[in-house]
């Protein structure tokens, strides 16, 4: 049976017929062609590397030279040069270039193979081969007039960067030719990393994309699929989305991205050889830049490449194709409902997830974040589900990311009973408050004029003297809205540096967005204050920046409060662009009688005549209420803070403000100091 015998015949070959020469590969033609150059020589010497050369040669020359053979191989073509010879056609290679990169990429592993160089290149060159041993080894394939060095050294190998150029401080014919490692492992099929660049997964487990976000991915992921050398530029969003949304399409087309940074690709020996490796490994490239605003950049071509491309930013500056338009998908918060299920995705069965759906306009990939941080929070303390204050605290543990820098955070939870209001300060904070909880829906109930250009975020300017309680009231908004409030550094915003002000701004506005949090601008009249006549250069660029800042802040989607101690300060053009005014007056005596209740707690021992005299007699804002109290605590020790306290702590008040207290105080105080 001939199945039987089958074995046995493999098992032991017959001592007398020769094993059978495998086909020759281009890596072998390259070699026959190098051994050719000294076919006498070779047959003459003892040394194994001209054994080695002149065997390798007689391999190819079966039938006539290598020259003859290597064209009956590059009409036939075989499996193993499949990928070096579509490339080759797909990129125009001349045969000498060919030859090259198959010997550039075989003597990166074979070993006799460098030492044959060394042997064949001495005294000049190593184990890779020079340009001047490959003219004369390939001068059979170049046309008449021309010479196989300007060939391999010009053409489309060299300027797509698929072959590489060493020693070049040497003259031409002494710089080696070689292949960087990850293209010669994609010619031989093997999937690589390619430096300083990223491959990213399938669609990413780890943030879940909402359904209609799915649906566009692969719509242009069709688009791309179908088309040449496309691009899409992916805008907004965060990094992470971005990257996400990437793997997304490429995945949707049955491809891999690649993530590589603008700026490597905008330097070309970084990126040398970059776009035929994405090639080679069949990879959509994503190029990633953060833009400041006002920046612009040209996609780069890929040398070598010419499939479709995706491209990444932030929401400022402009990146263009060469015909300066690109089409770009701007990514945008999922809608309520499409939130509300990655809520529940994120954080089980509840009604959590609507509340958090309808109240705060997360991204899909800060959902995940915030879901998973909670749960962990929850079991920590052995609860099934997370709560509300679950999903702040994870909020304050990771919104810190990119804020840090530019703005403080402002943690303390402000109660209702903490804040003292008169009537109309109560009114108008509680309007605010509705207004933030609305914000996302609002405009689609409205009417066209609305909705054409509805931005859902809010801004409000806090006006009023110092210490009349504007901080304080940014904190029970947050508290209320269930959001982390940040302060905003000023000082750290502001820079001397044309353009860096506008930068800084844009990359915090940019991170409050994504992290969904409030922000709070102190003494805002600085950063916003008016425009100013023109009168020398720095003045046009003032106002430019200002109206960077109009223009900004005005497409701005979260919650941004400001305060300034007087609402004249401000431009009239910004003034339109605020939601909401809110003025906190000083306190009237009724006001502070409950401020100073508030601030001294149950346990005083102030009587109710006493109360009412420094509410009446010390017209102070809060925060010098605030620091009458600790100082009157201090000095009661351990008893009940008493009036004679008080009247201490308001008195040290009076001084500091260089004030003198008014007559029943003062002569309380004479009293007491007696
Ligand atoms: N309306 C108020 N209700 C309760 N406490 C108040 C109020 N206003 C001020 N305070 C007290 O004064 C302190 C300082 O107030 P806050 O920092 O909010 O003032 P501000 O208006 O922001 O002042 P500035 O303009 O100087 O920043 C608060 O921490 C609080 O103790
Ligand atoms: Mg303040």
């Amino acid at each position: 049976m001939r199945s039987a015998e089958a074995p046995e015949a493999l098992a032991r070959p017959a001592a007398d017929v020769p094993a059978p020469t495998p086909t020759p590969t281009l890596r072998d033609f390259a070699i026959a062609a190098l051994a050719a150059t000294a076919r006498e020589a070779l047959a003459r010497s003892t040394d194994a590397e001209a054994a080695w050369l002149s065997e390798r040669l007689r391999r190819v020359e079966t039938q006539d030279d290598w020259r003859g053979a290597l064209q009956r191989h590059l009409a036939a073509g075989t499996a193993r040069d499949e990928r070096l010879l579509g490339l080759a056609a797909r990129l125009g290679l001349h045969p000498a270039e060919v030859l090259a990169v198959a010997l550039a990429c075989a003597v990166e592993d074979d070993v006799m193979l460098g030492r044959a160089l060394v042997y064949l290149q001495a005294p000049a060159g190593g184990s890779r081969p020079t340009l001047g041993l490959l003219d004369t080894a390939f001068a059979p394939l170049a046309e008449p007039d021309a010479r196989a060095i300007d060939v391999i050294a010009g053409g489309a190998a060299a300027r797509c960067g698929l072959l590489g150029f060493g020693n070049d401080a040497a003259p031409r014919p002494e710089h080696n030719v070689m292949l960087a490692p990850p293209l010669c492992l994609a010619l031989a099929g093997i999937e690589s990393e390619w430096p300083g660049a990223t491959l990213l997964g399938g669609a990413q487990a780890c943030c879940p994309l909402s359904e209609s976000m799915r649906a566009e991915a692969a719509r242009h992921a069709e688009r791309l699929a179908s088309a040449g050398s496309v691009a899409l530029l992916l805008r907004g969003g965060s990094p992470a989305e971005r990257r996400v949304l990437a793997a997304e399409i490429a995945h949707a087309a049955g491809r891999r991205t690649v993530l590589v940074a603008g700026e490597r690709c905008e330097s070309r020996p970084e990126v040398a050889g970059f776009g035929v490796w994405a090639a080679l490994n069949g990879l959509i490239p994503a190029v990633s830049w953060e833009l400041g605003p006002g920046e612009r950049r040209i996609l780069p071509r890929l040398a070598g490449y010419d499939g479709p491309l995706i491209a990444l930013n932030g929401q400022d500056g402009s990146i263009v194709d060469e015909a300066g338009a690109l089409l770009a998908w701007t990514l945008a918060p999922p809608p309520r409902e499409e939130r509300a299920a990655l809520w529940s995705r994120a954080l089980g069965p509840g009604t959590l997830a609507q509340e958090l759906a309808a109240l705060h306009r997360h991204r899909a990939g800060r959902i995940a974040q915030l879901g998973a941080q909670a749960r962990q929070l929850a079991a920590l303390d052995q609860r099934e589900q997370p709560t509300r204050e679950d999903v702040l605290a994870a909020a304050w543990s990771v919104a810190g990311a990119g804020l840090d820098a530019l703005a403080e955070p402002l943690a303390d939870a402000i109660p209702d009973e903490a804040l003292v209001t008169t009537p109309q300060l109560a009114r108008d904070l509680a309007a605010l408050l509705a207004r933030c909880r609305q914000r996302d829906a609002l405009g689609a109930r409205l009417g066209p004029s609305i909705r054409a250009r509805y931005h859902p975020g809010v801004k409000a300017l806090l006006c009023g003297p110092s210490g009349a309680g504007k901080t304080l009231a940014a904190g029970w908004l947050a508290t209320r809205l269930g959001l982390p409030l940040y302060r905003v550094d000023l000082a750290s915003i502001t820079s001397k540096y044309i353009g860096e002000t506008e930068k800084n701004l844009a990359q915090l506005l940019a991170h409050a967005e994504q992290a969904e949090v409030m922000l709070l601008f102190d003494e805002a009249d600085s950063l916003f204050g008016k425009r100013t006549e023109v009168k020398e250069s720095n003045d046009r660029y003032a106002n430019a920046q200002t109206n960077y800042l109009l223009q900004r802040i005005e497409s701005f989607d979260g919650v941004a409060l400001l305060t300034s101690n007087s609402r004249s300060r401000f431009d009239a053009a910004f003034m339109r662009r605020l939601d909401v005014v809110i003025d906190f007056p000083l306190p009237g005596p009724q006001e502070r009688r409950a401020l100073w209740l508030s601030h001294l707690g149950e346990r005083h021992g102030l009587t109710q005549y006493e109360l009412n005299r420094i509410a009446a007699g010390a017209d102070l804002a809060g925060g010098h209420v605030r620091n009458a109290v600790l100082a009157a605590a201090v000095q009661a020790g351990e008893r009940p803070i008493g009036f004679a306290d008080v009247v201490c702590g308001i008195a040290a008040e009076f001084r500091k403000l260089g004030r003198q207290l008014p007559p029943d105080l003062l002569a309380a105080s004479d009293a007491v100091t007696r």
